[in-house]
């Protein structure tokens, strides 16, 4: 099992043209791949159309792309039915749709969801939002002293019968890869719907999302190699069919008039108006230049990357680790004790290693560690060894420079 890394970099023009930078943010967003530029040029340039719609060639070449990609995330996935693949423009829009969606159809006034206190706002703020208007009770899973899921609390949360578990994969602080097949698997004993923030969880490992149990999987295509404004929601077709639309407009209607309006079938009904085509295909081709690379050597490559941080970390004084290091997707949160994680981000900016400081929007999962932000890295297959070694010199004259 070998990992070229060097040929690996070299399929991305950013670190061709930026030797220089040590990118330590793709939690926040992926660098992409010159397959990926290539193919977003190729349809503007060759194949510039709106889909579905056009009685001409052109528009009819770039329906076929179009619905092209939507079988290729539904193979990659393994999703019963194409039609289970909704195009959204990212994690966000899909979590929100499901939290509206669910609202009237599944969810009812005096019904419990369960969130748990490690979410992205993204996975947090729709359903607030909507259960408020519609009468619906949020509970929180919260962390055990270790800052893992409370799996005992998850278990007797789920006795108040939630008809909804919406919980992230990997904590985008954290790194945490959360247990999701239990997770799922209690879920669906206490007849409550799964949905999955696949968003930092995608790139470790396409899930097959029969296997997995999950009613609904959602992830953006900028934290898979892709373009940013484009993501998928995949949801069982029964339950897809359920969901009220979000945005209305475009290919999700078959007819209107003053006196009513006739929806279009799935997958069409949940895409109102013209869909970020460049970026569906864009994603598609991510998925297909993945292939590419033997999955297990990557992941390999970026865990003993990860080590070798986390290791380098623990030996520097003066450096708080939040994030475990067992069973981490490749985060590190960090502090300098006493010293604000936008001071240290700034410091290693000037150095070029990029990193993300604050709170991630993951405010609840502050309070519940008691602490005011963090400093993130977040590591990818792209980066290397050097990498690492200049972050940590980087980290040792910083703690020293500001203590
Ligand atoms: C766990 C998690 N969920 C949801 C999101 C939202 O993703 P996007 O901003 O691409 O919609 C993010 C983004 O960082 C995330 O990390």
């Amino acid at each position: 099992m070998s990992f070229d890394v060097k040929a690996f970099r070299n399929e991305f023009a950013f670190f061709q043209q930026h030797p220089d930078w040590v990118y330590l943010d793709s939690a926040a967003t992926m660098h992409k791949p010159l397959a990926v530029i290539a193919a977003e040029l190729a349809f503007y340039q060759k194949d510039n159309s709106n889909v579905h719609r056009g009685a001409h060639q052109l528009s009819q070449q770039a329906t076929t792309l179009f619905e092209q990609a939507r079988d290729q995330i539904a193979k990659a996935l393994n999703a019963k039915r194409r039609e289970e693949i909704i195009w959204t423009s990212g994690a966000t829009q899909a979590l929100n749709m499901l939290a509206s969606g669910l609202m009237g159809t599944v969810l009812k006034p005096g019904d419990r969801i369960l969130l748990t206190a490690l979410e992205h706002h993204a996975n947090i703020v729709p359903w607030q939002f909507y259960c408020q208007q519609h009468g619906v009770f949020i509970d929180v899973v919260p962390l055990t002293a270790e800052h893992e899921l409370d799996l005992q609390a998850y278990q007797q949360l789920l006795e108040l019968k939630p008809k909804v578990v919406a919980v992230a994969e990997v904590s985008n602080v954290l790194g945490t890869i959360q247990p999701l097949e239990k997770i799922i698997s209690l879920a669906k004993v206490a007849g409550a719907i799964a949905v999955i923030d696949g968003a930092q969880g995608v790139v470790l490992a396409r899930p097959d999302v029969q296997t997995l149990g999950a009613d609904f999987y959602v992830f953006s295509g900028h934290k898979l190699y892709g373009p940013t404004g484009i993501g998928v929601l995949y949801g069982r077709y029964e339950l897809l069919d359920l969901l009220k639309p979000l945005c209305f407009g475009g290919e999700m209607i078959k007819s209107v008039s003053f006196s009513g309006t006739t929806l279009n079938q799935l997958p069409y009904r949940l895409e109102a108006g013209t869909p970020n085509i460049a970026g569906a295909i864009g994603l598609a081709a991510a998925m297909c230049w993945l292939n590419n690379f033997d999955s297990a050597a990557l992941a390999a490559h970026k865990q003993q990357l990860f080590t070798k941080l986390y290791q380098g970390c623990l030996a520097i004084k003066g450096l708080e680790l939040l994030s475990p290091q067992q069973n981490n997707a490749g985060i590190l949160a960090l502090n300098i004790k006493g010293e604000h994680p936008t001071d240290v981000a700034a410091i290693l900016n000037e150095q070029k290693i990029a990193v993300r400081a604050g709170t991630h929007c993951a405010m609840p999962l502050f309070q519940a560690l008691q602490l005011p932000g963090a400093v993130r890295l977040s590591l990818a297959a792209y980066n290397n060894s050097q990498d690492i070694n200049r972050t940590l010199q980087a980290l040792e004259q910083t703690v020293e420079l500001l203590q």
